[in-house]
């Protein structure tokens, strides 16, 4: 996946606001949500604030069920706060926009369709005309290493693979931040490392920002510039840790090792293993 990067870079930069590389980008202030079935109400994000920086890659980890895809769901403007505010580039977002692209864990892809006439289908239901359209959607497939598949069906691709049209389908809109959540976390272990090997080419070549949500520490370590560590629900943040490290990380570094050690352990006092 991605060795073109030339084409990346010639992509990078935000088509939707002025913003530069490093300067505050999503500004979440005192985010709550709280669930209301028939009579149960459930508290499941409580005094949420972030500010998260153009270019960056910021992943949450936390606890099973402690409200993670709540806050990303928040962010794309797919759910309502109870209370707080979400700004991006100093926009409210309270609907969904072309400015967030998601990437789900299963994919969501629409099985029916061609493979580029799901990465397409963004750019189609912003009126791009056809031709420029197919031209964008191709682009996109070869930076995925996917061009060969254009026409394949969804059904007949690898899980890795469903995942890479998943990412040229965020990718192709151009957008501001991409939203992934726990995005590799139905892949096998080694397709997975390929996949986190992908996203770091496309890090170092644009100013991409994303937000992360993983269950994978590893994962986490590997790929992010902070890591955000929730609480049990309802979630509030309990650490954010800085990695400075540049990109590609040695998973086998004893400063990596320590720092994946030390995050699990934070985790398992919120009583929740890896
Ligand atoms: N639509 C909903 N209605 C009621 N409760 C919900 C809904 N979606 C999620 N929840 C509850 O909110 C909490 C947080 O869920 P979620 O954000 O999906 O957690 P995570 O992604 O961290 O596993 C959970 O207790 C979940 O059961
Ligand atoms: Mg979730």
């Amino acid at each position: 996946m991605v060795n073109q990067n030339e084409v990346i870079t010639n992509e990078g930069g935000s088509v939707h606001t002025g913003v530069q590389e490093g300067e505050s980008f999503i500004e979440i202030k005192n985010l709550a949500k709280t669930y209301k079935r028939d009579e149960v109400e459930t508290v499941a994000i409580e005094d949420f604030s972030l500010d998260i920086k153009k270019g960056e890659l910021i992943s949450v980890v936390g606890p099973s069920g402690c409200g993670k895809t709540t806050i990303l769901r928040m962010i794309a403007g797919l759910l309502e706060p109870t209370a707080g505010t979400i700004t991006i580039a100093g926009r409210p977002c309270k609907e969904p926009g072309p400015d967030r692209g998601m990437v789900f864990q299963d994919f969501a892809l629409l099985p029916w369709r061609s493979v580029i006439k799901n990465v397409e289908l963004g750019l189609e239901i912003a009126g791009v005309p056809k031709e420029e359209r197919r031209e964008r959607a191709e682009k996109y497939l070869e930076i995925v290493g996917l061009e060969k598949f254009k026409d394949s069906r969804i059904n007949e691709l690898s899980g890795g693979m469903k995942q890479r049209v998943g990412i040229a389908r965020a990718l192709v809109n151009k957008p501001d931040v991409i939203l992934m959540d726990e995005p590799f976390g139905a892949l096998d272990a080694q397709t997975r490392n390929i996949m986190q090997a992908g996203l770091v080419k496309i890090l170092d070549k644009t100013d991409q920002t994303i937000v992360f949500i993983t269950h994978s520490v590893d994962e986490a370590v590997f790929l992010s510039d902070r890591i955000v560590i929730l609480t049990k629900r309802p979630a509030s943040i309990r650490e954010i840790i800085e990695i400075p490290w540049p990109r590609p990380r040695d998973r086998a570094s004893p400063e990596f090792t320590a720092l994946r050690k030390r995050i699990l352990e934070e985790l398992e006092r919120e009583n929740v293993l890896e």
